[in-house]
């Protein structure tokens, strides 16, 4: 469990009011088109962090459907308050883990593109376990993107971005987007985000992994 940090009070009051508006609460299996209330691509972001990079894409593609999910809730806070300023009306948060999400309430082959931009990096060897990108949950996420969904993970730990892309490269459902199967330069779509931010002032460059999932996945 991650201490919750502080929050303001126009965090909270976001996490009440404009909770309503923006917050899926749901347990059970989401339907897209009664969550945004049309049919549209549907973006998955696991981890936004503030949520300014999420809002940010949100408010430049508005035919497109964005469901953020996150366990911060300062963090929470501050997207809801983006949200509202933006008058965001194709963004959709949940505060919930996104294993437990995806297992559970993502429909398989739903998903247009799933975006994880600096997951937790876990630097010390002994702290790799907690990784979030391991074989397991490249599998769950292959299951729920569409064919040709994109998946486009972004990381400023090197060690964890070259481990990333050796299991990448090596699902077979996956095709890597960029030259020569390598790292992919960072799309214009994507913003800095504030970890990515914070870690360009500490010397840190990042590292932009771009995958789709096959048309057709092969049965075993
Ligand atoms: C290093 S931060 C990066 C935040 C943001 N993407 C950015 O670049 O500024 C990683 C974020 O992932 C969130 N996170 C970690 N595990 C998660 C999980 N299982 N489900 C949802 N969010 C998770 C953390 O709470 C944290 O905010």
């Amino acid at each position: 469990m991650r201490r919750e940090g502080r929050m303001t009070q126009a965090q909270r009051r976001a996490l009440t009011v404009l909770w309503q508006h923006f917050g899926v609460e749901t347990q059970a299996p989401l339907d897209p088109i009664i969550l945004f209330g049309r049919y549209a691509p549907l973006v998955l972001e696991i981890g936004f962090g503030d949520g300014e990079s999420l809002a940010a894409m949100a408010s430049a593609d508005p035919a497109v459907n964005y469901l953020g999910l996150e366990v911060h809730r300062p963090g929470i806070g501050h997207l809801l308050l983006r949200a509202e300023t933006l008058a965001l009306t194709n963004l959709r948060v949940m505060c919930a883990d996104a294993v437990e999400v995806l297992e559970r309430q993502v429909p398989d082959d739903c998903l247009d593109r799933v975006q994880i931009f600096f997951p937790d990096p876990w630097p010390k060897a002994r702290h790799h376990k907690r990784r979030l990108i391991q074989p397991p949950f490249i599998a769950l996420l292959v299951q729920k993107l569409k064919a040709e969904g994109q998946l486009h993970i972004a990381t400023d730990c090197e060690d964890y971005a070259h481990s990333m892309l050796n299991l990448l490269n090596a699902t077979p459902a996956l095709i890597n987007q960029a030259v020569g199967k390598g790292f992919a330069p960072r799309p214009t779509y994507r913003p800095p985000t504030r970890f990515e931010q914070r870690g360009w002032r500490l010397g840190h460059r990042s590292w932009d992994l771009l995958f789709t999932r096959h048309d057709r996945i092969e049965e075993p």
